[in-house]
């Protein structure tokens, strides 16, 4: 079975769907790859490494997808991209965030398509989990941005100039990006503290050094697949009377609260950032669903009255090499668990297949959808 990687059209992006040192495993599953001419080379791989891990590198893009199985990259296709791929073909991408009618588009084009954003998060399906993967990476990044537009040191100093006091970080949302840019900031030396809507953050954040502000909501907040509900009217008023207290105290607020298939909750009010000293920061990891800060202005870096609100869309992308290998890890296991002799199979009977695949010979299909035949 061939496998073909795109080069990634949007720019900026620097990522890629495979790294030279995903490709072993690959041909152990008797997988063999193509790749596009250059597609390597935002993550600083040549044409030249991929080759000598074994992939055939492609630079028309008609010879690239002639005969391929599936199609891979990270982010959904364009129109332009859609009309490359041919009939038949397995798309396996972020499909989100894309027009609505995507999983249509594909259906009358009859390509089958796999949204690796619906990958359960169940043990079984943990290692195909690019969601997480790409969060942890933004995650990390996401402290260091904070410590890169703070005047001031994360750690305590004491020197013969005098004695510096951490600086002190609150991230809003504890889900896979805020624990890591907890635990970054924490390894930097910062005062850490998390705040999550989710019970089971506490123990998490706190096992992370950080301390933990309870969000003290009368029910339970978390929802079906471990994320979060949206909350009421009433709740998200007491949300904001808390968070109100604690925003002007922060040197740094890093924000990553998300609702699946919901804008992004608001916690950080154009009042709270006027009460944040001049030279604190926001970075909004949200930007992509709307933004956590009111002020947030997604893809762009602006102050207001002195404090330096980012809200970088793709954050994953800047570490393009960690982030394109684990990626890689990611969709090899997918392609792994979807490969038998040799041969791709989607069970639909399977939960994994059941919950990404979104198009199929023709027609659009959501998870619990069995109408359609049952083995390819
Ligand atoms: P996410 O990106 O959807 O949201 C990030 C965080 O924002 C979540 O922790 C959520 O509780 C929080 N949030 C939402 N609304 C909020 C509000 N109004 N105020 C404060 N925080 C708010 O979530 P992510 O990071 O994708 O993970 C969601 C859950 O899935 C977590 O429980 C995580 O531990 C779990 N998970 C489980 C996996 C597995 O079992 N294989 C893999 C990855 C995640």
């Amino acid at each position: 079975m061939e496998i073909a990687v795109l080069r990634e059209e949007a720019e900026g992006e620097r990522r890629v769907a495979l790294a030279p040192s995903n490709l072993s495993a690959l041909a152990k599953a008797g997988l063999s790859v193509r790749i596009e001419s250059g597609a390597g080379e935002g993550a600083g791989w040549t044409d030249r490494d991929y080759r000598e891990a074994g992939a055939r590198m492609e630079a028309d893009r008609d010879r690239l997808l002639d005969g391929a199985r599936v199609a891979l990259q990270v982010r959904p296709p364009t129109p332009d991209r859609l009309d490359a791929l041919p009939p038949g073909i397995l798309l396996v991408a972020f499909l989100s965030p894309s027009p609505d009618d995507l999983p249509e588009e594909l259906a009358r084009r009859r390509i089958d398509g796999l949204a690796l954003e619906r990958v359960p998060r169940t043990t079984r399906a943990q290692r195909m989990d690019a969601l997480s993967s790409q969060a942890t990476v933004a995650g990390y990044r996401a402290a260091l941005l904070a410590a890169h537009h703070l005047p001031r040191f994360l750690p305590m100093l004491t020197t013969a100039a005098g004695t510096i006091r951490p600086a002190r970080f609150l991230v809003m949302g504890a889900g896979v990006a805020g624990l890591q840019a907890i635990a970054t900031a924490r390894r930097l030396g910062a005062r850490v503290q998390g705040y999550d809507i989710r019970e089971a953050a506490a123990e998490q954040v706190r096992s992370l050094g950080a301390t933990f502000l309870e969000a003290e909501l009368p029910g339970e907040a978390e929802a079906e697949g471990g994320y979060a509900r949206e909350l009421s009217g009433t709740e998200e008023e007491r949300q904001l009377q808390l968070l109100g207290q604690h925003v002007p105290n922060a040197d740094a607020v890093i924000t990553t609260a998300q609702i699946p298939g919901r804008p992004a909750p608001i916690l950080v009010t154009r009042e709270m950032v006027s009460e944040m000293s001049p030279g604190s920061v926001v970075v909004d990891l949200a930007a992509e669903t709307g933004g956590n800060c009111q002020l947030s202005e997604p893809g762009r870096t602006v102050v207001h009255e002195g404090v330096t609100i980012a809200a970088p869309l793709h954050l994953a992308s800047e570490l393009a090499q960690h982030a394109s290998e684990m990626f890689g890890r990611n969709v090899t296991a997918l392609l792994e668990h979807l490969t038998a002799d040799g041969e791709l199979s989607l069970p639909l009977d399977d939960d994994i297949v059941d919950s990404t695949l979104v198009a199929r010979n023709g027609t659009t299909r959501s998870r619990g959808d069995r109408d359609n035949s049952n083995e390819e």
